[in-house]
């Protein structure tokens, strides 16, 4: 048995009063108690006699012990002692990693059925467990991934003979991560139909209410602010009911204790890997207890299930940090660097994409005068946006015609990209697969083909419909004809769009009693159409969009390692956004770009130098016509990319310290990556507003080694790494939106240091 998961060896009987349904009956119970660990935590969970599963302990690392004390089955802490302790409250108040709903427990359920007789209780007892190394696979759903011996499954195989339900809960745990998955199989073993009404993802009950909460909301241009309140009273948290994982709110929360910051404190950072509608909430229960649950969006939801089916309900990453929520942010980011974002290793050229240069308005011409300029500067792909195709002139028109606007792309696009090519350019082009617009020989062809219920007016957003990708035969030919483009010229990049919201949600291929089934079949369409594209053309680098940054989530990093984190491009805004997004995202999948000012969306000006240092925090690009730009702006791009080139490994691989916090203090915001090996930093500051009469500010680093000493590379200014870390660096102020970055290698020289 991998030492990771242990099976207490003292399967004694322990005796223990459990409940006692009358004066005499005393149960004596046979606890198994279960306990993951990873390199700095435990998890731990116990199977009770009569097969409840029980949570025992989560939280920093405790050497392989009996647990099970923590369970306080015997105590009646909520009635005089001469009151006979009855099952209800029993199950109101027992810690339960997987509870159903209508035995008595009152607090937020994970499964809720209706089943033949219309009765919704469940209740399931574990019947048989298995350990083993490795992770498996999701059916149809995106999921981390780890070899054998990095990671070691735990499944208790749990049933409800009543209902003819099994249910599998799978638990697994990163040996060197402090991280542990989770997910859920739902199987009809009986000969009845159930119906499905909840299938949550996990739920861990905390013993404690002493939490803050923090999520990530926003809105569209402003995604992923972070958002903190301290846990009280009932049920508070954040979902989404839109189709997408939304711009308003993103399927991550994390519980951290009051006391926490960037460096201490406790985190539990809970976030699912999944694109659709989502739930997550944190619920203070009557003992000030609280019970932390996440999984697909129930509101809505109802999944038939017929004999013999099976549902999988998507993954939840769980991660622990004792050290603060800067150290639960770079386990994410090691987790989902390692085993989650399968193009990781990918090159991310420099890109220039043509949205905010030319919005709609552009031609073959146009794009190869962006390109020539583009190459000499040494930017290495362009990127064809939004307007090639039908006659989409504007966004009321063509989405679902995915051929060629001959009028604006004289010569075809393989003359495009063959001279786009010749200039020493890749060719990147620009989809949105899942959305129709009214005005389209698609839609013209298969009007039933949208989502929509019979005889009801659609509702439009951005002048289109959301195409039904439950459906096969959509999805078959949506695919074709991205295929058609994608054979014809050397297209080496492509970014997914997604720019609705859904409403009207029925599919006229789906029977009355499955159309609550369409909010899942869809994303599962979505996932099945993005492994066949990344299987059948794997040299691709895919990008996820969704009106910027509405479907930033594990999902869709599964499939696309960079997804556009906002429309909104001004690099005092991207401050919030990037800060936010690095809660749980690596800097490697965040897509950032220079853009032009003043900026497209809040109309500020900033500094050239500026917006390039806030998009080097992410997947470098441009996102201007680089033929009207200031001379000055444009000169100054080669060295930017050299930086980018430069320091991009550093960024894409290393640990991520933010050492300043925009929306605490606006007046600034601060950041360091240090390589693994501490060998090299680089440490970025932003002036957001300026101070009268303050010439300089102190910023301390972190992550560095403090016996070693770092050579600032451009003043050959000797530092140790105690002083740069407990001291601090003097960064000089420069003025508003200014900014700068510096970068420190290890050295040997001792002669000069200056601290
Ligand atoms: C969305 C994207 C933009 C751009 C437009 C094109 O808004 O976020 O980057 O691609 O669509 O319509």
């Amino acid at each position: 048995m991998n030492p990771q998961i242990t099976l207490t060896e003292h399967l004694k009987e322990y005796t223990r009063h459990v409940w006692q349904t009358n004066s005499e009956q005393t149960f004596t119970e046979n606890i198994k108690l279960f306990t993951l660990q990873s390199r700095s935590m435990t998890y731990a969970l116990a199977v009770l006699e009569d097969g409840y599963v029980a949570h025992v302990y989560y939280g920093k690392k405790i050497v392989a012990c009996d647990l099970t004390y923590l369970l306080r089955l015997d105590e009646n802490p909520w009635t005089p002692k001469v009151n006979r302790r009855d099952k209800a409250t029993f199950m109101d108040t027992l810690p339960l990693e997987y509870p159903c709903h209508g035995t008595g427990d009152y607090r937020e359920p994970c499964l809720m059925i209706t089943d033949k007789n219309g009765m919704s209780t469940c209740d399931i007892r574990c019947k048989s467990h298995k350990i083993y190394s490795g992770k498996p696979r999701l059916e149809g759903l995106p999921a981390t991934y780890a070899a054998e011996p990095q990671a070691t499954t735990l499944e208790l195989l749990c049933e409800d003979q009543h209902a003819g339900l099994e249910v599998v809960l799978i638990y697994t745990v990163f040996a060197d991560l402090d991280v542990i998955t989770r997910s859920v199989r739902v199987t009809n073993i009986g000969a009845e139909d159930v119906n499905l009404r909840r299938v949550l993802s996990v739920c861990v009950d905390f013993d404690s209410d002493k939490f803050d909460l923090i999520t990530l909301n926003g809105s569209w241009a402003r995604e992923r602010v972070v958002e903190r309140s301290k846990l009280h009273h009932g049920k508070q948290g954040v979902d989404s009911v839109k189709g997408e994982s939304s711009h308003q709110s993103n399927p991550f929360f994390a519980l951290v204790s009051h006391n926490a910051d960037e460096d201490t404190g406790e985190a539990y950072g809970f976030n699912l890997v999944y694109s659709g509608n989502f739930f997550a909430q944190a619920e203070v229960t009557q003992h000030k207890k609280t019970r932390a649950v996440m999984g697909i969006n129930h509101f809505d939801f109802n999944w038939l299930l017929e004999p013999g089916e099976s549902f999988t309900a998507p993954e939840v990453v769980m991660v622990y940090s004792a050290n603060g929520i800067g150290e639960m942010s770079r386990t994410f980011h090691d987790l989902y660097r390692a085993h989650l974002i399968r193009g990781q290793k990918k090159h991310r050229p420099v890109l220039i994409n043509n949205w905010e240069a030319t919005y709609f308005n552009f031609d073959t011409d146009k794009l190869l005068e962006i390109a020539k300029q583009a190459a000499s500067a040494g930017i290495e792909m362009l990127v064809m946006d939004d307007g090639w195709f039908g006659h989409r002139d504007s966004d009321n028109s063509s989405l679902g015609d995915w051929f060629v606007y001959e009028k604006k792309l004289r010569g075809g696009l393989k003359f495009l990209v063959d001279e786009v090519n010749k200039l020493g350019l890749k060719f990147g082009i620009w989809f949105e697969p899942e959305m129709v617009s009214p005005d389209s020989e698609l839609f013209k062809k298969h009007p039933d083909w949208a989502i929509q219920i019979e005889n009801r007016e659609m509702t439009l957003s951005r002048e289109q419909y959301v195409l039904d990708f439950s459906r096969q035969e959509v999805r078959e030919y949506i695919y074709g004809m991205m295929r058609k483009v994608l054979d014809s010229a050397n297209i080496e990049y492509i970014k997914w769009d997604m720019n609705r919201q859904f409403t009207e949600v029925g599919s006229l291929a789906l029977p009355a009693n499955r159309q609550r089934e369409l909010w899942h079949r869809y994303v599962l369409g979505v996932y099945e159409l993005m492994e066949r594209l990344t299987a059948d053309y794997p040299q691709i680098l895919l990008e996820n969009c969704s009106g910027g940054g509405a479907r930033f989530d594990p999902g869709m990093l599964y499939y696309s390692p960079q997804i556009w984190a906002s429309d909104d491009t001004d690099a005092i805004e991207r401050l919030k956004i990037q800060h936010g997004t690095s809660l749980c995202y690596p800097v490697s999948a965040i897509g950032a770009h220079v853009s032009d000012c003043p900026n497209h969306t809040v109309g500020r000006t900033t500094p050239f130098k500026t917006r390039g240092h806030v998009a080097l925090v992410g997947t470098f690009g441009y996102e201007l016509d680089i033929t009207r730009i200031p001379e000055a702006d444009k000169a100054a791009i080669p060295a930017q990319i050299a930086d980018y080139k430069k320091y991009s490994p550093l960024i894409r691989d290393g640990d991520q310290y933010r050492l300043g916090n925009v929306f605490a203090d606006n007046l600034w915001d601060s950041w360091v990556f240090v390589a693994k090996d501490k060998s090299e930093a680089l440490f970025t500051f932003v002036q957001v507003l300026g101070r009268p009469n303050y010439r300089s500010r102190r910023i301390k680093l972190k992550g560095l080694n403090p016996d070693y000493n770092y050579k600032n590379t451009k003043t050959g200014e000797v530092y140790s790494g105690s002083a740069l870390m407990n001291a601090g660096f003097n960064v000089t102020l420069h003025g508003d939106f200014t900014s700068e970055v510096f970068h420190f290698l290890r050295t040997y020289e001792q002669n000069d240091l200056q601290a």
